[in-house]
């Protein structure tokens, strides 16, 4: 961990941010980064403080209130007893993320076809991942996820465990040091995540396509707001990824689907 990057130790402010009930589920380096952003921003320390806590409360948002986690964790349990899909189904509502995918039989559909695009992935790194590496690993797929949020993560994990299926979810936030695994995987997913990245840093979205290691990536982005509304965001992200594909990679597939546009990105031979 660089602490010029992410936050002093010993800092006070730092402390109580980390100690705070309110971000107690967040990957502790969001918070670092988040205060070392801030702290470099403002001269005066409230001022700061009021900076890191509103961007906080943006990134940690309210994809998975804690509601929604004991839910999610009942119908694992129920699932557990049946392995039914409709189980599945009622674990993947409990994200906002995979809940916009649902019926299964859409989420199927998608990544069946996805899937067939980007060559029938064996292993797949999910970046940002929610709670997406349920629905891969309950397919077979061995998934490993990255997410800043300690729920999701323990969701993911419990599930494997249950289901003795190999994936697996660890804390990691896309834009520290160290976050992307070297390893190579047969693709990866940034699904519904780069605008988050650009907003929390300018330029980031790219640099995180940059640094994956996977033969195809599959990246995708809303095309409805939280509200179902239609404002065109479809377009906006056409654009922006017209202009955005990484120098390594090239646009093998785009899929427009009901809230959700979709790309898969190949990588170009040398
Ligand atoms: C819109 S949801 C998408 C979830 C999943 N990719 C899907 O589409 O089903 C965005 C996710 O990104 C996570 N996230 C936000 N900023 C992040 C960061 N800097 N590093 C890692 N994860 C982040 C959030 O916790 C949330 O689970």
């Amino acid at each position: 961990m660089d602490n010029a990057e992410n936050g002093r130790a010993g800092d006070p402010m730092l402390e109580k941010l980390l100690g705070s009930r309110k971000y107690q589920d967040v990957c502790p380096d969001t918070i670092r980064r988040v205060w070392a952003d801030c702290r470099a921003r403002y001269k005066k320390p409230r001022d700061a403080e009021r900076a890191a806590r509103t961007a906080l409360h943006g990134i940690t948002g309210a994809f998975l209130t804690p509601e929604e986690a004991a839910r999610c964790r009942r119908a694992m349990a129920r699932w557990a007893a049946d392995r039914g899909d409709a189980d599945l189904e009622a674990m993947l509502a409990c994200h906002a993320s995979t809940r916009e995918r649902l019926p299964l039989s859409h989420t199927d559909a998608l990544f069946g076809e996805l899937f067939s695009r980007a060559g029938a992935p064996a292993t797949v790194l999910d970046l940002a991942c929610g709670l997406n590496p349920i629905y891969l690993a309950a397919r077979g797929v061995r998934a490993v996820g990255l997410d800043i949020s300690g729920q999701a993560v323990g969701i993911v994990n419990g599930f494997a465990e249950t289901a003795g299926v190999p994936a697996s979810a660890r804390c990691a936030d896309l834009l520290c040091a160290g976050a992307i695994p070297e390893e190579r995987f047969d693709a990866a997913l940034l699904l519904k995540v780069l605008p988050l990245l650009e907003r929390q840093r300018a330029g980031s979205a790219m640099a995180v396509m940059v640094r994956v290691s996977a033969r195809a990536l599959v990246v995708s982005f809303p095309t409805r707001t939280l509200g179902g509304r239609d404002v065109g965001m479809a377009r906006h992200y056409s654009e922006w990824m017209a202009v955005h594909v990484p120098e390594n990679r090239a646009i093998a597939f785009r899929l427009e689907a009901e809230n959700e546009l979709f790309y898969v990105l190949e990588e170009r031979r040398a």
